[in-house]
């Protein structure tokens, strides 16, 4: 894949991941940004020490902090966007989703929300109900927040394997080739959505 037909230079965000050292979820979320980046993506990562230094959303507090300005800033800018969550009692873990509340900060923004971003999700769980249910509500969210789930989605079942080895590397291939997927489609999508943007005429209104 070659990124010669975009107009310039890709931004893929990644969010994702959990507070525990060596979160396997933030290693995939890692190993597939850095693939974006291999490709000439410019990448920013929100693991889960950043998600952790957000304050609990509080739709009443107009104010933000220095964290929440760079968090809403990145996906503001982003052309794409890698989200990560681990399975917690069959949904998203609510570390990710007080992230996901904050981007209400771009109800207002002429692309809302996620409106024109491919986003690639990934969900780490022990268990493959685990997994399929999160990725599912994943999803949901990425529509209602009006962004486009790339087709892939990489489940990964944690339980009883090691993925990744102390450096972060992936140690079992399919995986790691199934998270380099998912960076190619969600950066395939961007010149699409950024020569719509530049050309905005893909909408023809009647008289
Ligand atoms: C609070 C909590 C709830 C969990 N709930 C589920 C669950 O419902 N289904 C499942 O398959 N795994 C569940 N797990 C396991 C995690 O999803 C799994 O270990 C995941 O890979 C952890 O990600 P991490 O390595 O990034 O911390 C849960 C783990 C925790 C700590």
């Amino acid at each position: 894949m070659t990124l010669h037909t975009l107009p310039r230079q890709p931004f893929i965000v990644g969010i994702g991941g959990t507070m525990r050292p060596g979160s396997s979820t933030e290693r995939a979320l890692s190993a597939a940004l850095a693939h974006a980046g291999r490709l000439g993506a410019r990448t920013q990562l929100f693991g889960g020490q950043e998600l952790a230094a957000l304050p609990a959303f509080n739709p009443e507090v107009t104010t933000r902090t220095a964290n929440e300005l760079a968090f809403v800033e990145a996906v503001r800018q982003a052309d794409g966007i890698l989200l990560a969550s681990p399975g917690y009692h069959g949904g998203v873990s609510g570390l990710v989703k007080n992230a996901i509340d904050l981007l209400e900060d771009l109800r207002a923004d002429e692309r809302v929300y996620l409106d024109g971003r491919a986003v690639g999700c990934i969900v780490t769980a022990a268990g493959w109900q685990g997994c399929n249910t999160t990725l599912g509500a994943l999803r949901d969210i990425v529509h209602a927040l009006r962004g486009w789930p790339t087709p892939l989605g990489v489940t990964l079942n944690t339980a009883g394997v090691s993925l990744f080895d102390a450096n972060g590397n992936c140690t079992e291939p399919a995986a790691q080739r199934s998270l380099e997927m998912l960076a190619e489609q969600t950066l395939t999508f961007a010149p699409k959505m950024a020569a719509r943007r530049e050309s905005n005429a893909f909408i023809q209104h009647p008289a």
